[in-house]
């Protein structure tokens, strides 16, 4: 994949169509793409709520009215990426994954054969970087006999790791420290094999910072909650990301997040519910204002449900100052707000089909900085979605014959 070209598709098709993706159901009683394309927005609005969830990770599966497949395809043809996540060939000691949850072993088993694949010389020295007990460098420096160093700010993970690792005869170090602070940038050394599963916004794109300024031979990145950044814009790292006309916010960040409801039954009605009712409390308050205007809703707790529907828009209207009128139909405006919801979810599909297309622009950041920085990139795929939304692997190898330089 020649990763300047894709980043430009990518760009101008996220452009060009930001103001699809950057609508917000949830607030816009009406959508400004609803005018360009009124037959899909027609049919979305009829859906039903459970039709929505259904769709919601089979996009490509839902028969809607153009452009809704068109899209689909060039979403799709857009982050296509190889899939490096084969059923791992060997099997490990059970002591190894003794202490680790079944999904998070499978993640880091995966991780660590689709990691093999993008280098060409042998790791010496692996860096788990944000790495709770260490699972992964462990696994890895079990495996190849190499050393390996723990950054970890949770002194209570690092003691646990410790243990696992001496048990394991693991030559291993768990350093108690903030990896956004210059203490942990000094542990890194040229020989080091950098790898982070799920490392969220900020500390890896430190990560990718400090190793590039230290020169760190390899890095296995596999990224996670891209709005967890210091600031509300986003700034690239990448001289060509940089140069995009596309200047994301914090919101847009979370985009991509957005890609399972992984909570259970119990939560998503919670949930669901919750939702209904704000959006009964939005019908509510713009009609008695006559005005046009979403009104942001504090988080509740779960025992402002148990009051009641009337109750828990009242106490919004009181958040807000407002005085609205009481003799309302509360049944009908509750129906409402569940209908609304349906609406929103359903519309919000559309939204959804530019979130994989918008991680991968970021991954291509993160791709093309280390690039510039003297690097050999390659991107795939180490897991499949159901055993992690955020199955991106980013793989990184240091040029031999690039001096290396200060960034
Ligand atoms: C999502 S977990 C990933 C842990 C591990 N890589 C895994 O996949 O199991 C993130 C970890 O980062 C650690 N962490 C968060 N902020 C940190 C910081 N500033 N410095 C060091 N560790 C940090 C947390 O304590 C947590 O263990």
């Amino acid at each position: 994949m020649d990763y300047v070209e894709r980043f430009q598709q990518l760009d101008a098709w996220l452009v060009q169509h930001q103001s699809v993706w950057r609508a917000k159901p949830f607030t816009q009683l009406n959508l400004s793409w609803e005018q360009e394309w009124p037959e899909l927005a027609t049919w979305l609005r009829l859906r039903s709520l459970s039709e929505a969830e259904q769709a919601h990770t089979q996009l490509q599966a839902l028969d809607a009215p153009d452009p809704f497949r068109q899209l689909c395809e060039q979403a799709a043809t857009l982050s296509q990426v190889p899939d490096w996540s084969a059923e791992p060939t060997r099997s490990w000691p059970e002591l190894l994954q003794r202490h680790i949850p079944g999904r998070k072993w499978q993640q880091i088993t995966r991780f660590t054969q689709a990691s093999q694949r993008g280098w060409s010389r042998p790791p010496q020295h692996w860096l788990d970087w944000c790495a709770g007990k260490g699972h992964l460098g462990r696994l890895l420096a079990w495996q190849g006999g190499q050393p390996l160093t723990c950054l970890e700010q949770d002194a209570q993970l690092n003691h646990d790791g410790r243990i696992l690792s001496q048990t394991l005869q693991v030559d291993a170090t768990h350093l108690d420290c903030d990896v956004l602070t210059p203490r942990a940038w000094r542990q890194l050394r040229p020989e080091h094999s950098l790898v982070a599963l799920h490392a969220c916004g900020q500390l890896h794109m430190t990560l990718l910072q400090q190793a590039a300024h230290a020169g760190c031979a390899q890095i296995a990145l596999s990224p996670c909650c891209y709005n967890r950044i210091d600031g509300d814009s986003y700034h690239p790292l990448s001289t060509l990301a940089q140069q995009s006309g596309l200047q994301l916010n914090r919101h847009d960040l979370s985009l991509p997040l957005q890609a399972t409801y992984t909570a259970g039954q119990r939560a998503r009605r919670l949930r669901d519910q919750s939702m209904a009712w704000r959006l009964a409390f939005d019908l509510w308050q713009r009609e008695a204002s006559g005005r046009d205007l979403y009104l942001p809703t504090p988080s509740r707790p779960e025992s402002a449900m148990a009051q009641g529907v009337a109750a828990f828009c009242t106490d919004l209207a009181a958040h807000h100052d407002l005085i609205l009128p009481n003799a309302i139909d509360w049944a009908a405006l509750e129906a409402r707000g569940w209908q609304r919801l349906a609406e929103v979810r359903n519309l919000e599909l559309v939204g959804g089909v530019f979130r994989r297309p918008l991680e991968l622009w970021l991954l291509l950041d993160r791709a093309l900085y280390l690039q510039e920085a003297g690097y050999t990139v390659n991107l795939g795929l180490f897991a499949p979605a159901h055993l992690t939304p955020r199955n991106f692997l980013l793989l990184a190898e240091r040029n031999t014959e690039q001096a290396i330089t200060s960034l």
